[in-house]
């Protein structure tokens, strides 16, 4: 049962979906760490995978960037596939001096300067947060991997490009923990349609010191996080 961008079969995915925002990552955490794992699509190459680790049935898909494609296909992973639950790991931009290039940081809700939710919540403000047992899962792992964790509220950008030093500060002052461009959006989907999300991110980029992670940088501290999230998924109900 193809959806307009998804060519898989019904039973093809888990009701787990771990998605990074690259196909790339996608195919890597498919071929690193599932055992028996089979493409399940490759339309517009946004290419997921279902495998298993440790014996549980796990899918990976790639969202692309931005909340116009991610929530398009969170949309139809959970109405044409039947998927309960989004994991996504991806990299995000931070403001804040406490927290460095590689840090480890989770989305307890997600600000935002796109209108997705606005349109419609019938242009009221909706408060998009992550699932609570799915955090205090992620907190658990993370904590017994001594890993330093950090909670808190993103900032959801349409702009990745964005020099306007006034909002800039105005994130700085509300202690906005992280700046991404997909979670405000993959959480509002999530509660409309009733299935559970969460959004995990490395740190790559430092805005005000303009510091960012090297390429082969970004993929160590990834692995990190793709090892937080295969470990949260076992705990999920
Ligand atoms: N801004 C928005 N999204 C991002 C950033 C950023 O600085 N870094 C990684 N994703």
């Amino acid at each position: 049962m193809p959806t307009p961008h998804i060519d898989s079969k019904k039973n093809d995915f888990s009701d787990i979906v771990l998605m990074p925002g690259d196909p790339v990552r996608a195919k890597y955490i498919a071929e690193k760490y599932l055992d028996d794992c089979i493409q399940i699509n490759k339309t517009r190459l946004m290419l997921a995978y279902t495998g298993f680790f440790k014996n549980k049935k796990i899918s990976v898909m790639s969202h692309g960037i931005g909340i116009p494609s991610a929530s398009l296909y969170v949309r139809e992973l959970i109405l044409e596939y039947n998927v309960k639950k989004i994991i996504r790991i991806g990299t995000c931009g931070t403001l804040r001096d406490d927290i460095s290039l590689r840090d480890v940081v989770i989305c307890m809700g997600a600000s935002t300067d796109s209108k997705f939710n606005r349109i419609k919540f019938n242009n009221h403000d909706f408060s998009a947060i992550a699932d609570f047992d799915m955090i205090c899962q992620a907190v658990e792992v993370i904590k017994k991997m001594k890993i330093k964790v950090c909670v808190g509220n993103f900032f959801t950008t349409d702009s990745f490009y964005n020099d306007d030093k006034k909002m800039l500060d105005i994130l700085k002052k509300y202690n906005i923990l992280a700046i991404d461009m997909e979670t405000s959006g993959i959480y509002g989907v999530a509660a409309e349609l009733k299935a559970k999300a969460l959004s995990i991110c490395t740190v790559s980029d430092h805005i005000l010191n303009g510091e960012s992670l090297s390429s082969k940088d970004r993929e160590l501290s990834f692995n990190n996080m793709i090892k937080i999230a295969l470990e949260s998924a076992l705990l999920i109900k």
